[in-house]
């Protein structure tokens, strides 16, 4: 099989590190792929936003099957294009990728769907003064959104109303936040402990990959601003089965029903950010694609069955089973200096020359200078996973071996799964 994986972050060489696995003899393309991907397969010197020249490639090299990594590509037409020219792909069309492309539009499917979310009302560029008036009579924390695409930067919890104010003023007053913040939502703030849920649909039905705990703020204890994420774990105890059950009949089954009603059916990975309290789901947002670093510490629990079932729905066929590890995972990030703001790139990395039992280096922001040398190029920069039979473990293993990647400025949390820690005593 001739597959191409679109992207270039710890998520993509995650993939393709569990196509590998499972398909020694598959022929991988990587676009653009990171210096680690480059061990595993091909990396073209293609934007993963090219269209035009990824549609190209997928030509050239008679690729079976797409896998698209970031929301970007299925927003702007990618799999609508490579499906329109004959290819199996694994992501949903544009319109369907806009349950995360425009908050608004996802607000408004789940309000048909009859699925729980904040409350929330909608603005657009026009309506600032009905916006304030709106932020005025709202209960304090109140939660501002950029309803467009904003590299998980969109969305501020806001304390008070002056801050909520400043915020709506910026986004549809000043533009701060360019088109994606042309409409915004403002919504009521959800109390109790997130959850990422990501299921492989062929529009209809869903297959579970175990669910994970990301650690979006840059800080430990969850302190500082908000990342792309800096670490994840899985499986979590409160996603029990029964959990699980209300996320699929209350969350995916009427989503996923609402869209092919409306005629924009999602197929791909469909990712519920959800808000847990007393064992009940909330939605806090959906993502068309699969997560980073969620990615990195569920897939390597994935022991068989995984390009089969991407394979099944990328041909509109129900998902197949999955096979899963009894084990825990935990993945801790390594970032650059300066992350999340514009890091420093460049510093030389220096890996250890052992990596002890289950533990994985995903690459990132990585690249090789022209002596061969491993160097920092982007703000994540590794996703470091140990996977172990108890979670306390899999924890240790993760936290050493980040700390044995060394680069200067080095930007990383030493307390990734600190709840499910805490709840295991
Ligand atoms: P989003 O970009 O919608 O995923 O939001 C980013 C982060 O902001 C989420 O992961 C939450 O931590 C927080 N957040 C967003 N919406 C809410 C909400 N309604 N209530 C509480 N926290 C929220
Ligand atoms: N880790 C959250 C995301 O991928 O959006």
């Amino acid at each position: 099989m001739r597959v191409l994986i679109v992207g270039g972050g710890g998520r993509e060489h995650a993939l393709a590190w569990a196509v590998r696995r499972e398909l020694p003899g598959a022929v991988l393309h990587l676009a653009p792929g990171n210096a680690g991907t480059a061990e595993l397969g091909r990396n073209l010197p293609i934007k993963a936003d090219d269209i035009d020249r990824l549609a190209d490639a997928a030509d050239a090299y008679g690729i079976d099957l797409a896998i698209v990594g970031p929301e970007v590509p299925l927003a702007a037409g990618l799999a609508d294009r490579l499906r329109f020219e004959g290819r199996r792909v694994v992501g949903p069309s544009a319109a369907a990728a806009r349950i995360e492309a425009s908050k608004a539009f996802a607000k408004d499917v789940m309000a048909r769907a009859g699925v729980r979310t904040a409350p929330f009302a909608t603005f657009g560029a026009h309506q600032l003064g009905e916006a304030l008036a709106h932020v005025a009579r709202h209960a304090e924390p109140i939660v501002v959104k950029a309803s467009g695409l904003a590299a998980g930067k969109g969305a501020v919890v806001c304390e008070s109303r002056e801050h909520a104010n400043a915020m709506v003023q910026a986004m549809l007053g000043d533009g701060a936040f360019g088109e994606a913040g042309r409409t915004v939502v403002i919504e009521g703030f959800l109390r109790g402990e997130e959850l990422s849920v990501l299921a492989i649909t062929d529009g209809t039905d869903v297959e579970l990959l175990p669910a994970a705990q990301d650690h979006k703020r840059v800080g430990e204890g969850d302190t500082g601003p908000n990342t792309g994420g800096m670490g994840a774990y899985a499986p979590v105890t409160i996603a029990d089965a029964r959990l699980l059950d209300r996320v699929r009949e209350e969350v995916l089954g009427p989503v996923l029903h609402r869209l092919r009603r409306d005629g924009t059916p999602f197929s791909g990975i469909l990712f519920a950010g959800l808000m847990v309290e007393d064992g009940t789901p909330s939605v806090i947002e959906f993502n068309c694609r699969l997560g980073d670093p969620e990615t990195e510490a569920v897939l390597p629990l994935v022991t068989g069955g995984l390009v089969e079932c991407l394979d099944r729905v990328a041909r509109g066929e129900r998902p197949s089973p999955l096979a899963l590890s009894a084990d825990a995972s935990v993945t801790t990030v390594v970032a650059a200096a300066g992350y999340p703001e514009p890091p420093r790139t460049g510093d030389v990395i220096h890996l250890p020359d052992t990596l002890p039992d289950g533990v994985t280096l995903f690459h990132a922001g990585t690249m090789r200078d022209d002596a061969g040398r491993l160097r920092t190029a982007g703000g994540r920069v590794m996703a470091v996973t140990a996977l172990a039979p108890t979670f306390a473990e899999a924890q240790a293993r993760s936290r050493a071996a980040a700390d044995a990647v060394g680069f200067e400025g080095k930007v990383w949390r030493r307390d990734i799964g600190w709840r499910e820690a805490a709840r295991r005593g």
